[in-house]
């Protein structure tokens, strides 16, 4: 590499919501390529419409240095690649590298001497090293370190989220040199206004994403063993967290369901590695398991509620409110509300889902589920997301009669109103 190239050209392969605000960001000062198989997208995006809701129209256009492209010889002349494509996990919770390695292959195909791999998806440590770089080697048949380098630079982005944004949040880098380590630190420092923090090795990168999505991961599934607790007791959990905040060193989290992309994926990254080592993670799989089996929870705590108004489940016209992973955000994959929607199904429930975040056609031809458009009565109302478009709702119009069960897991609305919380 020449590593005094300062206006390197990038490609960013993947643009969903962490390739695509990056692919921005770095457009507005280098010249940029946005790469991915989806042809669709790519022609979503050469029209400014971005179906993640994470860049605006306008934003898009202020990267007036950024093209889109589904075409691989329009990134065969880049000298930095940057690969932002999913790594989920499997039917069997584990890691699934397919596109992480396909990315990788197509990427050796087109390396040429002095090119730099940048991988920002989440995995495992020793995953950059040990999976993509042989595969970039034998697909270039060129050597590691010698002539082609690879860094490391995890995304902390949270969708939905409007104030910790991509240039807002500090970012780790780590290169496989350290004159490469160097290189992508200054590259990622011009597009990151708070700044960036390059740590000693790729692992150390990799290891750095890993726990702060376990740790999350594991912080809420205290809080919600609390409000398994909490339940047989009658106690509000909400109301013990915020008089336990009151301690300055009182950790705060809510207790919900634990979907998405991230939260509930990378902890089994970092378990698949300690198994794979010979150490079976106890912390990080017993939070695993009491999140997952959160729906199932607000499942039985729905029925209990109907059953106090002597209403059974078979036959109840039960209202879900949001089915995205959280808040404000279009994002379905692996959203636990599709578990609680089946499992009322099963119970006879005549059941609702509304959510003015989801896209429909995706829900339905994902999970087999025409949302509802237009808001009926109903003897329960679930609400399992919190878009603020949900506080302002006026609940007293969805309700079949005064003892309408309202089951607000995510405590947005005013106690008063409400049945019940988590
Ligand atoms: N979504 C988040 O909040 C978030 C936050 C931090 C980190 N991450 C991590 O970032 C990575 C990407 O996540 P995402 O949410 O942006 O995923 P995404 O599904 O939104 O986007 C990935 C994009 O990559 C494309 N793609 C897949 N294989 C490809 C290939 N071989 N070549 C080119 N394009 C390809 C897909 O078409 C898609 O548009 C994952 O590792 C994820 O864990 C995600």
């Amino acid at each position: 590499m020449n590593f005094t190239n300062k206006q390197p050209t990038i490609a960013i392969i993947g643009l969903g919501y962490v390739g695509l605000p990056l692919a921005v960001a770095f457009g507005k000062y280098y010249k940029v390529v946005g790469f991915d198989t989806n042809v669709k997208r790519v022609s979503s995006l050469q029209e400014g419409q971005d179906d993640t809701l994470q860049c605006k129209e306008e934003e898009i256009k202020l990267a007036t240095q950024l093209q889109f492209s589904s075409d691989l010889n329009s990134i065969a002349h880049a000298q930095v690649y940057i690969v932002t494509v999913p790594t989920p996990v499997d039917e069997n919770k584990n890691p699934d590298l397919q596109s992480l390695l396909a990315a990788s292959k197509m990427i050796g195909a087109i390396l040429k001497k002095g090119d730099i791999v940048v991988y920002e998806s989440t995995v495992y440590p020793g995953c950059t090293e040990e999976d993509c770089v042989p595969v970039l080697a034998k697909e270039s048949g060129l050597a590691f370190n010698i002539d082609f380098f690879v860094g490391y630079s995890p995304e902390r982005i949270n969708p939905g989220d409007t104030k910790n944004t991509l240039t807002k949040i500090i970012k780790l880098t780590a290169g496989s040199t350290p004159d490469a380590a160097n290189y992508i630190d200054a590259l990622y420092a011009r597009i990151i206004e708070v700044g960036t923090f390059k740590v000693s090795s790729i692992k150390v990168a990799e290891a750095a994403k890993a726990i702060e999505n376990a740790q999350r991961d594991i912080n809420i599934s205290f809080v919600n063993e609390l409000a398994l607790i909490f339940d047989k007791m009658n106690i509000d959990t909400h109301e013990v967290l915020a008089a336990a905040a009151t301690k300055w060193n009182f950790l705060s989290f809510k207790p919900g369901l634990v979907g998405g992309h991230c939260i509930g994926v990378d902890p089994y990254y970092l378990a698949h590695k300690a198994t794979q080592l010979g150490h079976t993670p106890q912390v990080i799989l017993s939070g695993r398991k009491v999140n997952d089996a959160m729906s199932s929870f607000i499942t039985d705590k729905l029925i209990r509620l109907l059953a106090k108004n002597n209403q059974d489940i078979n036959g109840a016209k039960v209202l879900i409110l949001g089915v995205t992973f959280k808040e404000n955000c279009p994002d379905i994959r692996n959203s636990k509300v599709f578990d609680i929607y089946h499992q009322l199904k099963e119970k006879g429930a005549m059941v609702e889902a509304f959510d003015p975040f989801a896209d429909a056609h995706e829900v339905l031809q994902k999970q087999g589920i025409t949302l509802s458009t237009d808001l009926k009565i109903y003897d329960a109302i679930l609400i399992t997301v919190a878009h603020s478009f949900f506080v302002s709702l006026n609940y007293e119009q969805l309700k079949t009669s005064e003892a309408t069960v309202i089951f607000d897991t995510k405590a947005i609305l005013d106690k008063k109103i409400v049945t019940a919380r988590l």
